[in-house]
Formats: structure tokens, C-alpha cells, sequence
């Protein structure tokens, strides 16, 4: 795995995670498919193809990132493509993922609605990112663009998400926030 020593714990919680999830529903679907949202040059989206064999696709609005992403591998699906506005139908994903990439979107709550859209009835939302508020780590910089836990828990109730948890790290620096689809 390509992933930073801080990062290890959650991905691996995460990638536990929805293997465990996988298990509850493979006999209902075939393929599950999960979103990358934010993918970057595609560390996660190559993880969780590679650990649980689902269909990923990730997304990125920076080309560049898109295109080395690519190279790293052919059997995920990596596209141009913003958070906010994204092109998938409605109920396309089983579960959507992102890394370090919300604090960045220029309207997160947009994002979140949008991924709230593209998963399916029941479908899981998984986000690892940094924890806002005071520096725990010398790694823990420019706290202040970041979520409190107790913000993001709000952001994902406020676009109907339910069943909200969040883990930290050890350090108390990183966040794995997770939360289900409400039924409609
Ligand atoms: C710190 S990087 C993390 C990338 C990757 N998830 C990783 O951990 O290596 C944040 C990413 O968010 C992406 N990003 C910024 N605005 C975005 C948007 N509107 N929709 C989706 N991704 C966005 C950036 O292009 C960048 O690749």
C-alpha cells in the first residue's frame, strides 16, 4: 500500500470495514461498487479495489491527478469529475469513500448531498479526514480549515445521513467518519 504512516490505521479500519459490509450483502448484489471521492492520484481507490475486490471508481476535478492515477491501475475506473456536480444516476454506488480530500471541496455540504444521491438505498458513506481544532501532531497543521468531529456529524444529518459514527486515530489527528443512507 502507498498510504502515509498516519493514514494506516483508518484505511485499515476502513477497508475492514466494508469488507464486513460486503459480506452482510454479497448475496444480494454481484459487484458492489464504491465511490472514491476526491481520489488524488488514487492511493485509496487502488487500496480497497486490491483488499475487497469491489468495482471503484474515483473522482477528481484536477486532470492531472486523474491521469497518474491511471497508470497506477487499469482495473479501476478514475474520472474528471467534481464532487459537487457529478454526473453518475441516482443509486449507482453501494459505498462512497473519501481521504483527506473534504476540508477541500469548496462547498463540502454540496458534495455530500451529491454523494448522498449517487448511493444506493442503504449505502455507506466513509470518511477519513483531518480533525479540526487544536494541533495534535506535528503532521496536524492549518487546523483551522479543518471539521470538528461534532461539525462533520452534523454536516452528514443535515444531507440525510443516519446511524452516525466517528473513530479517531491515535494520535487524535485523522477522523473516520461513517453513516448510512436514509431510506426515503
Ligand atoms: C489532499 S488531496 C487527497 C487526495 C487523495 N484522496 C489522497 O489521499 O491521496 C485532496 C484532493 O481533493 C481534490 N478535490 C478538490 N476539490 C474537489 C472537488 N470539488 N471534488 C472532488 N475532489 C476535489 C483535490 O483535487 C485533491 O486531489
Amino acid at each position: 500500500m502507498d498510504l502515509l504512516a498516519n493514514e494506516v490505521e483508518l484505511v485499515t479500519e476502513l477497508c475492514e470495514r466494508l469488507k464486513r459490509e460486503k459480506e452482510k450483502i454479497k448475496s444480494k448484489t454481484a459487484s458492489l461498487k464504491i465511490l472514491d471521492i476526491g481520489c488524488g492520484t488514487g492511493k485509496l481507490a487502488v487500496c480497497l479495489s486490491e483488499e475487497t475486490g469491489c468495482a471503484v471508481t474515483g473522482i477528481d476535478p484536477v486532470r492531472a491527478n486523474v491521469e497518474k492515477a491511471r497508470i497506477k491501475s487499469p482495473s479501476v475506473t478514475f474520472v474528471v469529475q467534481s464532487a459537487v456536480e457529478m454526473t453518475f444516476a441516482d443509486n449507482t454506488f453501494d459505498f462512497a469513500v473519501s481521504l483527506k480530500a473534504l476540508h477541500e471541496i469548496p462547498n463540502p455540504k454540496e458534495a455530500l448531498k451529491e454523494a448522498e444521491r449517487v448511493l444506493k438505498e442503504s449505502g455507506r458513506l466513509f470518511i477519513i479526514d483531518w480533525v479540526g481544532g487544536v494541533p495534535r501532531t506535528s503532521s496536524h497543521g492549518h487546523v483551522k480549515k479543518y471539521f470538528s468531529p461534532e461539525r462533520l456529524k452534523e454536516m452528514l444529518s443535515e444531507t440525510c445521513f443516519t446511524g452516525i459514527k466517528i473513530r479517531l486515530n491515535k494520535e487524535g489527528e485523522l477522523m473516520l467518519v461513517e453513516g448510512e443512507k436514509m431510506s426515503a
